[in-house]
């Protein structure tokens, strides 16, 4: 099976290499977990190996996700314009305030089908591989019941798949639950399930990833330790001593 490396160190080699090409995937995790961090990762990473990529922010401004992502020494709007990395702006559409941003909605409000013709136009303007979708609970806001916000999930997956990139998706999972996301709708998504846990207790050691599935893949069942620092997230092995 072709695999798609991350490029984030430590994660790879606990699902044979790298993702299944092609498929989606579901980073789940409480706020402040490090889902947006990984994901971004996953872009950079992509460029850095000349694989485009593409990330739709649901969340957070396009303009904040540069700024912040400069701390890890990733300069997007470099990426942005060495046509590696695009940033589709579905974020302010619904304040009815017109983007700036390349790729965006107009300023009349929320539209679906607008939002998946900027996603696909920005994939096929730089033929991206890669592409993030962050998150699913900001897309369920612009909708007024779950029935609609699987079908909007579906079909982006849908699109998607067809369009041949392989999709990280940002969820959250109520971890009490037998859940895996929040709509029930996750679980179509997911041909593989990561799972970011903070504990908030400890030191360096209060952070956790673990792989809950991944299909077509013998992949690592450990709870392992995440490190966020100034070089982005790190996956160590369970019984490494990375605090040194
Ligand atoms: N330079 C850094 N060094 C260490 N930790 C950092 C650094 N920058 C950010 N962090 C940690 O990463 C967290 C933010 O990660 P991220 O934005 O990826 O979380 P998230 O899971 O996407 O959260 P949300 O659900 O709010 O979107 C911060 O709360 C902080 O704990
Ligand atoms: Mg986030």
């Amino acid at each position: 099976m072709n695999r798609v490396r991350t490029g984030i160190k430590g994660f790879d080699e606990l699902i044979e290499g790298g993702f299944p090409l092609g498929r989606s995937f579901l980073i789940s995790g409480g706020t402040g977990t490090g889902k947006t961090i990984f994901a971004t990762q996953y872009l950079v990473e992509g460029a850095k190996m000349n694989e485009p990529g593409v990330y739709l922010t649901l969340d957070e401004r396009p303009e904040l996700i540069r700024e912040d992502m400069l701390c890890f020494g990733w300069n997007i709007r470099e990426f942005e314009d060495n046509g590696l990395i695009k940033i589709v702006d579905g974020t302010i559409a619904k304040l009815g305030i017109p983007s700036d941003e390349e790729f965006s909605l107009p300023a009349t409000g929320f539209d679906l089908d607008k939002l998946l013709l900027e996603l696909m136009r920005a994939i096929k303007k730089i033929k991206a591989k890669r592409v993030v979708v962050d998150s699913i609970p900001a897309l369920g806001l612009n909708f007024e019941n779950e029935y609609d916000i699987r079908r909007a999930v579906l079909k982006m997956v849908y699109l998607l798949s067809r369009a041949g990139v392989t999709t990280i998706f940002t969820t959250e999972i109520n971890e009490d639950s037998k859940q895996i996301g929040k709509y029930g709708v996750e679980e179509f998504v997911a041909d593989g399930v990561i799972v970011l846990h903070y504990m908030g207790v400890g030191t360096q050691s209060n952070r956790t990833l673990h792989i809950r599935k991944m299909r077509a893949t013998k992949h690592s069942e450990d709870l392992h330790p995440l490190q966020i620092t100034s070089a982005g997230v790190t996956i160590h092995k369970v019984e490494e001593d990375y605090n040194v």
